[in-house]
């Protein structure tokens, strides 16, 4: 592959995970541009920062498309004219199926808010809160056709500090995802982590960010 790498980020919120790899994008020496942001909620904000950054954003709205697939089709073939090579799950609020999969083959990347495979699914830093963890974070990986079931690219940890509800805990989270994410996406098209035989093997040592965890004053 010549030249940066095309991504495709998909979303349905706020977006500040795309914001991350949009200030990424915006550095000369990093390997990868954002070609296109489709969200299927077309009110998701992160459309705006799209637009802001001056990058190309639409919104196709999954709720109308007659089924899942139609929906998928659609999804692929904006990326595909955009002339994606890498799609970027960020806070897209779908799963993927392997027809959609097989049109990027191990090129869909996702962040998630938990150490995987603790907690996959909806609401992990809630359920990380109630099964009473003392370190907490998020993983980039691969997407398969399963829920957060991939191939684990790079994780980054945070602590779980007494009286943290759900808001403190996701926030203290998702500074670490806006670390993570370019990071992890760079690893990924540069191919310093690659998949082999169904596991992400990386040629640059283990990818973990635990910077979070050190006390407050501790030397990095
Ligand atoms: C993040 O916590 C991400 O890990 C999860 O959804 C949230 C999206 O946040 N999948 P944002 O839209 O990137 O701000």
């Amino acid at each position: 592959m010549s030249g940066r790498a095309k991504l495709g980020v998909l979303v349905s919120g706020s977006g500040s995970n795309l914001q991350a790899l949009l200030d990424a994008c915006a550095r000369a020496d990093y390997p990868a541009e954002v070609a296109l942001v489709v969200s299927n909620v077309p009110t998701a904000f992160a459309l705006e920062r799209a637009r802001t950054a001056g990058v190309a954003a639409r919104a196709l709205d999954h709720k109308t498309f007659g089924s899942r697939a139609d929906f998928e089709k659609a999804l692929g073939d904006a990326l595909e004219a955009a002339g994606v090579e890498w799609v970027c799950l960020a806070g897209f609020m779908r799963l993927l199926g392997a027809d959609f999969l097989r049109r990027f083959p191990g090129r869909v990347l996702n962040i998630h808010p938990s150490l995987l495979p603790a907690f996959p699914g909806l609401h992990a830093q809630r359920q990380a809160l109630e099964r009473g963890v003392k370190v907490a974070g998020c993983t980039v990986h691969f997407v398969d056709p399963g829920m957060d079931t991939g191939p684990i690219i790079a994780q980054a940890a945070v602590p779980v500090l007494s009286g943290d509800d759900e808001a403190a805990l996701s926030a203290r989270i998702l500074a670490a995802e806006h670390r993570l994410y370019p990071l992890a996406v760079k690893l990924a098209v540069t191919g310093a982590v690659r998949l082999e035989n169904g596991r992400a093997v990386s040629s640059v040592g283990p990818s973990v960010d635990a910077a979070g965890l050190r006390n407050p004053g501790e030397p990095g």
